[in-house]
This record gives C-alpha cells, sequence and structure tokens, in this order.
C-alpha cells in the first residue's frame, strides 16, 4: 500500500506537535500546515528541531482563515506530495474576554479561524477522497465547545458548531469510507493554557479529577486511533480526553 499523506492543520504548535510526531511513528508522511503570521523561518527551525529528533515532517504554508490561501496550500501539497489521505484541523486560537468587553474583531477572528477553516480545509479535500474511497477528517474541538466556559462565548460557539459540522459530513460521506469525528481535549499544558492567568489556571487544575493538565501525546493517541485503517466504524463521533473534568 502506497505510504499515506496527513495534514496536520497547526502543526507546529503544541498539540499540533505531537499529532505530527504520533502519525509520524505510525507510518505516515505527514505533513504540518502552519501561518505563523507568514513566519516561515519559525516554521523552518521548527521543522529542523523535529528532524533532529528524528521526525521528517514537511512544511505547507497556508492562512486558514482565508478561502485562497487554503485553497493554494491544498494545491500545493498535492503537487508535491499527492492527495491529502487523513486531514486534522487541528489549527485554532483564543481571544478570551467576557462578553460585555468582547469586540466585533474578537468574534470574527475565532469563528474565522477555528470554524470556518474546518469548512475550508475540509472542503478542499472531499473530493480527492471520495475519489479514493478513503479518507479520514479528525477535527480538534473542545472540552468548552461541550460545556461552556466564562470569558470564552466566541470560542466555545467555534467548538460547539464543529460537532455539527461533523456530523452532517460524516453522514454524507460514510459510504465512501471517509470517516469524521471530533476529538475535545480537555486543558493541555500548552502555551494556550499557559496565557490563561495563573490563579484561575490553578482553579481550574482543582477541577480535573486526574489532579493534572493533559499532555499532548493524551490528544495525539485518540487521533492516532481515529486515523487507523481499523478505525471505520467510528463516524460522527466525539471522544473527549479531559482527565474527568466534564463527563456527559
Ligand atoms: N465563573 C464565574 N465568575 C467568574 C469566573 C468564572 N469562571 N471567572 C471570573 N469570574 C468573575 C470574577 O470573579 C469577577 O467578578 P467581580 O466582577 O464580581 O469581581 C468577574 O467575573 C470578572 O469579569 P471581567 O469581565 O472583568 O473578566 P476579566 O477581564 O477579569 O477576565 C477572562 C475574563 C480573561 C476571560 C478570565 O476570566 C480568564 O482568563 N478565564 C479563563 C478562560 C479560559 O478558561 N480559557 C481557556 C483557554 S485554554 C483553551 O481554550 C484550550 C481549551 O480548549 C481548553
Amino acid at each position: 500500500m502506497e505510504q499515506r499523506i496527513a495534514l496536520v492543520t497547526g502543526g507546529t504548535g503544541g498539540i499540533g506537535t505531537e499529532i505530527c510526531r504520533q502519525l509520524h511513528d505510525d507510518g505516515y508522511r505527514v505533513v504540518a500546515g502552519y501561518y505563523s503570521g507568514g513566519d516561515h523561518r519559525k516554521a523552518e527551525e521548527w521543522q529542523a528541531q523535529q528532524k533532529a529528533d528524528g521526525y521528517d515532517i514537511e512544511l505547507a504554508f497556508g492562512n486558514i482563515r482565508e478561502w485562497d490561501s487554503s485553497e493554494a496550500c491544498i494545491n500545493s501539497i498535492r503537487e508535491r506530495f499527492g492527495t491529502v489521505d487523513v486531514l486534522v484541523n487541528n489549527g485554532g486560537i483564543t481571544r478570551d474576554t467576557t462578553l460585555r468587553k468582547m469586540s466585533p474583531e474578537h468574534w470574527h477572528d475565532v469563528i474565522a479561524t477555528n470554524l470556518t477553516s474546518v469548512f475550508y480545509m475540509t472542503r478542499l479535500v472531499i473530493n480527492d477522497m471520495l475519489e479514493k474511497r478513503w479518507g479520514r477528517i479528525i477535527n480538534i474541538s473542545s472540552i468548552n465547545g461541550e460545556k461552556g466556559q466564562f470569558g470564552q462565548a466566541n470560542y466555545s460557539a467555534a467548538k460547539a458548531g464543529m460537532y455539527g459540522f461533523t456530523k452532517a459530513v460524516a453522514q454524507e460521506v460514510a459510504s465512501r469510507g471517509i470517516t469524521v469525528n471530533t476529538v475535545s481535549p480537555g486543558y493541555i499544558a500548552t502555551s494556550m493554557i499557559m496565557d490563561v492567568p495563573e490563579e484561575i489556571r490553578e482553579e481550574i487544575r482543582k477541577t480535573i479529577p486526574v489532579g493534572r493538565f493533559g499532555e499532548p501525546s493524551d490528544i495525539a493517541r485518540v487521533v492516532s486511533f481515529l486515523a487507523d485503517e481499523k478505525a471505520g466504524f467510528i463516524t460522527g463521533a466525539n471522544i473527549s480526553a479531559n482527565g474527568g473534568q466534564y463527563m456527559h
């Protein structure tokens, strides 16, 4: 069988890096999508570090909140490596603030980057997957899409929106060997969490029954499981990995 190609958006970030490494270990040819505000050098340094650690990961530039840039990203991957078999929609941002202070920019930035991007990237790979009659779409949502979070009306709305998208598309493509699922991480020890003021962060930690923040590898393992050939009966599902912080 030909080596499958996996694209991880936000691939150079905290959780993204670990997903890239895990999928590399699983035998995929891995492409890390990055934007970094156009800071190509930062991404190249990241790539060099991965290589030094034994991980040969390709890079693909694209601003996932813009259709044209997303399309150019997918086209360049198709030309350089082939069509995407596994798409992990992992890229995202926070603009935390209470609703009374939330500006239209706070709202649109988060909806565009975290939710509209999922439509763009999935739309851009789905026809190739339909033609191949195989594919895996894995959308990284959040515990805060499931339960809501003080200070995250924009983020919670975007992450909750992913569930509807996932379940609708899962139905459309199920007969063609393509699965579409969400993974909902709880609080994972990455820079996104470290941006939360320390006293609030500590209060949040106390509400996690396993008594710690998650590790990126806790999420990468779930992605690996869903991407596997043998996970073909799991579609339209959500897998929470949150240390027991939210059960439903
Ligand atoms: N529940 C209820 N009340 C709360 C509260 C909470 N969780 N947190 C703060 N408050 C209260 C404060 O006690 C304060 O009350 P008083 O006015 O009576 O003193 C009031 O709300 C503060 O309101 P402000 O609008 O002034 O808020 P702020 O500007 O001080 O801070 C915030 C707002 C920046 C959103 C801050 O609360 C915060 O950072 N919260 C954490 C948000 C969070 O969890 N983000 C997750 C980031 S990680 C991630 O997103 C990844 C993932 O998927 C899990």
